[in-house]
């Protein structure tokens, strides 16, 4: 297995390094669902279809391009990936176990996640940022169950630190002078493809989960299995099912996703910029 896998991220590597040109991003990030639009303003942009790059995510979700863009953005050399596997898609792992080793075979050192989620937080409704802190797994399955490629990291992965907290701290400063409400938070990833019941909100409550989603945990994971750091935020496309009356859906989620992603573009890019200027 781990042969088949490994040739696979070895030939995506190369592809990636060729259109890569000699540029050189440290920092690739994941664009969640709505917020894709970050990725068009990249220049010198080059483009790869996640279809040309073998073992790569096949993603089938309505706001899901399957695309990776490399370039500059406002000086900062990054690789954006448009388009993300969901397991309730009822895929393997593999697919995201090559996305994110590849990345990091290229030279890629920080991933930054971002999501549509929604919120159990009234301060953060619709249409507002959280940061990612931590993340509790709802799932009942993790990524890295079955063989483990030792190469890549450890069988027992210690996730205390899952969420970078320096590259947080200066998320949360570019938040603040660019004046965006920005409260941090802790993630539950839920299975799906359902939404949450009103029961199943109220416990997320309970055990300490201020936003609610699909995604992401398992990307986190994998990311930190191969060393990668981890830095991330929601964009809240709605209040957790019964915490207000508004009624949850998928076209809702990409409606309210681009409401929140003019700001979550304006986050990002002085993240970026932030970060490239300390050098990482
Ligand atoms: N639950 C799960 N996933 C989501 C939600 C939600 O309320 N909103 C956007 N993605």
């Amino acid at each position: 297995m781990s042969t088949d896998l490994n040739s696979q991220i070895h030939e995506s590597a190369k592809i990636i390094r060729t259109a890569l040109n000699g540029l050189a991003p440290k920092i690739a990030v994941v664009l969640g669902s709505g917020l894709g639009g970050l990725a068009d303003r990249v220049t010198d942009a080059a483009y790869i279809p996640y279809g040309e790059l073998p073992g790569f995510p096949r993603p089938g979700v309505h706001g899901h391009a399957g695309m990776l863009v490399a370039g500059m953005i406002e000086g900062v050399p990054v690789i954006f990936l448009k388009g993300r596997v969901h397991f309730y898609e009822g895929v393997s792992s593999a697919p995201l176990k090559v996305m994110m080793r590849s990345l990091k075979s290229v030279g890629i050192e920080t991933m930054f996640l971002s999501n549509a989620a929604g919120s159990l937080r009234p301060e953060a409704p619709a249409g507002n940022l959280i940061a990612i802190a931590d993340h509790i797994n709802l799932a009942g399955i993790n990524p890295l169950s079955g063989e483990n490629d030792d190469d890549w990291g450890p069988r027992f992965l210690a996730m205390g630190d899952a969420w970078d907290k320096d590259l947080r701290a200066l998320l949360m400063q570019a938040a603040k002078a660019l004046d965006i409400p920005l409260i941090e938070g802790v993630y539950a990833w839920f299975l799906g493809p359902t939404f949450e019941t009103h029961a199943e909100i109220r416990m997320a409550k309970i055990i300490g989960a201020d936003s609610v989603g699909m995604s992401t945990v398992p990307d986190c994971i994998i990311a930190r299995h191969c060393g990668l750091k981890v830095v991330g935020c929601s964009a809240i496309t709605n209040m957790g099912a019964g915490l207000s009356d508004e009624s949850i859906s998928h076209d809702q989620t990409i409606e309210q996703a681009a409401v929140a992603s003019k700001n979550f573009t304006r986050l990002v890019v002085q993240f970026l910029k932030n970060l490239h200027m300390q050098g990482a």
